[in-house]
């Protein structure tokens, strides 16, 4: 029988354990990275040793052992399910070239299923490890380990690298295999061969061993590092709502006063099964990743308009939102915020210690959002209304920036009132509209009356240029040339995309050769809306960054290019006329940047 620990048990429990294997406990760092400007928050445990695990010797030694808190907005959408979270510490191990695979899997293995430690059945115990492509070997190593152990080869999964690998963060890098420890719940299964990694609720990953022992490289290649590493990132909230039998880690302690407030507050409306349990999840977890980032030591991050700023003003204003949905009366930042201080306060002090700002922050944010969101709510209302009558599927970038502007919509909340709506929003509309805006601000100049050229077909067709530049490029250069940035105007498109080097002539030929004959075969552009999770399966190209909402477009070319996307496209590759590559040229450190016109047929 698993033991029923709480959070605290757990943290300690986990950390007492790698002390017997010979690791330094050391202390978590800030969720706001100190030299790392690819993240904008801690997102695992290992940024902040990013360094040691790259060589540079950490005065506590080689084998170090953390509790790290982490912010991942990444899967936002995904809130409000069992599992998924903005905020969570992760409990973790590491090695920094000292022991590897053989030793960090047992001891994961021990620590799950000692009847002194965590007393996991066994038999609930299901593993991932990376299957193998062209680039790096199968780890048949791990693999090995487990079946040691005595888990079975039909509990061994050998899955690609989509699931079974971690990093590099950027281009080139330390990277390596990793291998997933799930618990299955005892759910029947969704499906025939529904297996770890599955989002239907049955296997929940509790913990994951990263294997260091690669170098990326700028050709793309792979080379054996001199230090191989352990990283390891075992979820608190997950893992004891396993240990504790729980369906979702929303009843754990760490939530329960939160949840039973919310319940109040909404009058029961928080219990009605489906929207009213997701919004009440929501709430919860918004204002518990908020309060963690106005109370971190560091400092420094506010309600705003960019980077981390922007993120927590996201985080604060969809709270609002669902917390209206659900008749929560204004003001329920406060004694949210309290709760969460008064569950964490006496394992991070920090929290007590900027009480008042965190308190003083939410509550004028909440205010704030306040004063404006009725009217952008009336605002956005007739604007759905208009389109819908006149058949519309897609609202125009600039209005969705006038609702950002005016009335402090995030762009992501736009969106998801108009994908409940079954609309889309212009993104590289909005983006353009964002970019003028702050030009002018730049140049103070008033007269500029607003708004785009109205130019709808080429930007149109431009549009699905850029789907079919996207594909090009990576069968050029390879699956690394990933969209960084799109911007279209009625004459030209600009796409910036990874890699490390300038193009050769013959590279920019071939792509636009490539584009030029997907344009000559005149496919049909098709669009079906579904989840981004059915999207990836389908091997869409979806931007990691990017957040949609619950229902995503997914735009088909032909057999060509399957993309995430919210429109609108050519209805056939062969309206597009010539395309021609303008420029090629560096945008930043391993970004690239093309510019491309299409010339009348
Ligand atoms: N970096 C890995 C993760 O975040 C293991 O810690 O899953």
């Amino acid at each position: 029988m698993a033991r029923a620990l709480s959070a605290d048990e757990l943290r300690t429990l986990y950390l007492s354990f790698f002390k017997s294997k010979g690791h330094a406990v050391i202390s978590g760092s800030s969720l706001i990275p100190e030299n790392d400007p690819t993240v904008l928050f801690t997102t695992a445990g290992m940024h902040p040793l990013v360094p040691y695990l790259l060589g540079e010797p950490h005065p506590a030694g080689r084998r170090l052992a953390d509790v790290q808190k982490c912010v991942r907005t990444g899967d936002i959408e995904a809130v409000g399910d069992t599992t998924h979270l903005t905020f969570f510490e992760m409990l973790g191990n590491w090695s920094l070239g000292d022991y590897f695979k053989e030793d960090a899997i047992r001891w994961s293995y021990e620590f799950l299923t000692s009847p002194e430690w965590l007393g996991f059945d066994p038999a609930c115990l299901s593993v991932t490890v990376f299957q193998g492509d062209a680039e790096v070997a199968p780890d048949d190593e791990a693999a090995r380990v487990w079946k040691s152990l005595g888990i079975p080869d039909s509990r061994i999964h050998r899955l690609p690298r989509e699931d079974n690998w971690w990093g590099p963060a950027g281009l080139t890098g330390p990277c390596g295999p990793d291998t997933e420890m799930f618990i299955d719940t005892g759910k029947p299964a969704c499906k025939a061969g529904c297996r770890p990694g599955c989002r239907c609720g049955k296997f929940i990953e509790i913990w994951n061993d990263v294997f260091m022992q690669y170098n990326k490289k700028a050709d793309g290649t792979y080379e054996p590092l001199r230090q191989s590493n352990v990283d390891t990132g075992m979820g608190v909230e997950r893992t004891i709502a396993m240990l504790q039998g729980l369906p979702s880690v929303f009843e754990t302690e760490l939530f329960a006063s939160l949840m039973a407030q919310i319940r109040a507050l909404s009058n029961g409306a928080s219990d009605k099964p489906g929207e009213g349990v997701r919004a009440a999840r929501i709430v919860a977890d918004h204002i518990r990743s908020s309060v963690f980032i106005l109370g971190d030591p560091k400092g420094g991050v506010k309600p705003g308009n960019i980077g981390a700023n922007y993120v927590l003003r996201r985080l604060i204003r969809r709270s609002v939102r669902y917390a209206k949905m659900l008749g929560i009366p204004g003001g329920y930042t406060k004694p949210l915020a309290e709760t969460v201080i008064a569950t964490y306060g006496h394992f991070y002090a920090e929290l007590e210690l900027h009480r008042d700002r965190i308190i003083g922050e939410l509550t004028a944010e909440e205010e704030r959002f306040e004063r404006t969101l009725a009217d952008g709510q009336k605002e956005l209302t007739k604007l759905i209304q208009v389109l819908k009558e006149h058949g519309q599927t897609v609202v125009p970038g600039r209005k969705a920036f006038t609702l950002y502007d005016t009335y402090g919509f995030p762009l992501e909340f736009t969106e998801e009132w108009c994908s409940e709506n079954g609309l889309t929003v212009d993104r590289a509309g909005f983006e353009e509209a964002f970019r003028k805006h702050q030009e002018l601000s730049k140049q103070g100049d008033k007269s500029f009356k607003g708004g785009l050229a109205d130019n709808t077909g080429a930007t149109t067709n431009l549009h699905t240029a850029t789907h079919l530049l996207h594909k090009a490029l990576q069968m050029v250069l390879g699956s690394h040339a990933q969209q960084k940035g799109s911007n279209i105007t009625p004459e030209r498109l600009r796409f910036d995309f990874t890699h490390p080097d300038k193009m050769t002539p013959e590279q920019v030929a071939e792509v636009e050769r490539i584009v030029n004959e997907q344009i000559g075969r005149d496919l049909p552009v098709t669009c079906e809306v579904m989840t981004l999770d059915q999207a990836k399966e389908q091997g869409a190209m979806a931007l990691f960054s990017a957040k949609y909402g619950e229902q995503i477009k997914v735009f088909t070319a032909g057999d060509f290019s399957k993309e995430v996307c919210g429109g609108p496209h050519a209805a056939r590759t062969g309206e597009l006329g010539r395309f021609k590559i303008q420029k090629e040229e560096s945008s930043s450190a391993g970004v690239r940047r093309i510019r491309a016109v299409l010339e009348k047929p």
